[in-house]
């Protein structure tokens, strides 16, 4: 298993002080910054896009951005993404028309591929693309907002997608985003995540470095 990384999603920061909130939770302990994109089209919610990823980096920000598109068309935004500085970008493989090509785009942009499954889409769409894939990310929601609920199933959905990732022999990632909290992260962990998408539990909470860290030791509790 690879290193285990805790990406706060910055849906649930403070937007009026963006840049302080990456600051502050990277300091506190983060690994990498969850960057949630909602285009009103693909979910029924509106957020940031290249610019501010851009931005970001222009203030200074150099931990990896892990860019989760939910967006429909996709490739014209991945380029752009990789262009303002992203490090993963992640898209939903049924809002791409194409998402072999797709995947190769990011990937020729410099930057590292994945694949979101919400909660009703199969692994299938892995069948082809195992080895265009850096990262996989399952959906413990619905996308479009933050402070929804754990859907319990993803953890056995986790343990498939973390045989088919052995068995591929690659070496990819495998996210989780939606509900994660202190209290269910480490049974999600156990399932097999090693990349855990946490909003409202982290920006919710007034310590971001205590929350981190008791993530952190309730995920060493299973390793
Ligand atoms: C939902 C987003 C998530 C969201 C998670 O569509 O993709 O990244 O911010 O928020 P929490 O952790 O509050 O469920
Ligand atoms: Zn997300």
């Amino acid at each position: 298993m690879s290193e285990d990384w805790i990406a706060p999603s910055i849906l649930s920061a403070d937007f009026a002080r963006l840049g302080e909130e990456v600051d502050a939770v990277l300091k506190a302990g983060a690994d990498l910054v969850h960057f949630d994109v909602m285009d009103n089209h693909y979910v029924p919610n509106l957020t940031i896009g290249p610019m501010v990823c851009e931005a970001l980096r222009k203030h200074g920000v150099s931990a990896p951005i892990d860019v989760h598109l939910m967006v429909t068309p996709v490739d014209r935004l991945a380029e752009d993404f990789a262009a303002a500085g992203a490090s993963y970008i992640s898209f939903h493989p049924e809002a791409s028309r194409h998402p072999d090509r797709t995947l190769q785009l990011i990937r020729d942009a410099g930057c590292r591929s994945g694949l979101v499954f919400n909660p009703a889409t199969p692994l299938s769409w892995l069948d082809h693309l195992m080895d265009k894939v850096d990262m996989i990310l399952l959906m413990s929601v619905n996308p479009g907002f933050g402070g929804q609920g754990f859907i319990e199933t993803t953890l056995k959905k986790l343990a498939t997608a973390r045989s088919l990732i052995e068995e591929s022999g690659c070496s990819i990632r495998l996210e989780v985003d939606g509900g994660v909290k202190v209290d269910n992260i480490g049974r999600i962990a156990q399932a097999g995540a090693d990349t855990f998408v946490a909003g409202s539990a982290i920006f919710g909470a007034g310590d971001y470095t205590q929350t981190i860290s008791q993530m952190r030791s309730e995920i060493a509790g299973v390793r």
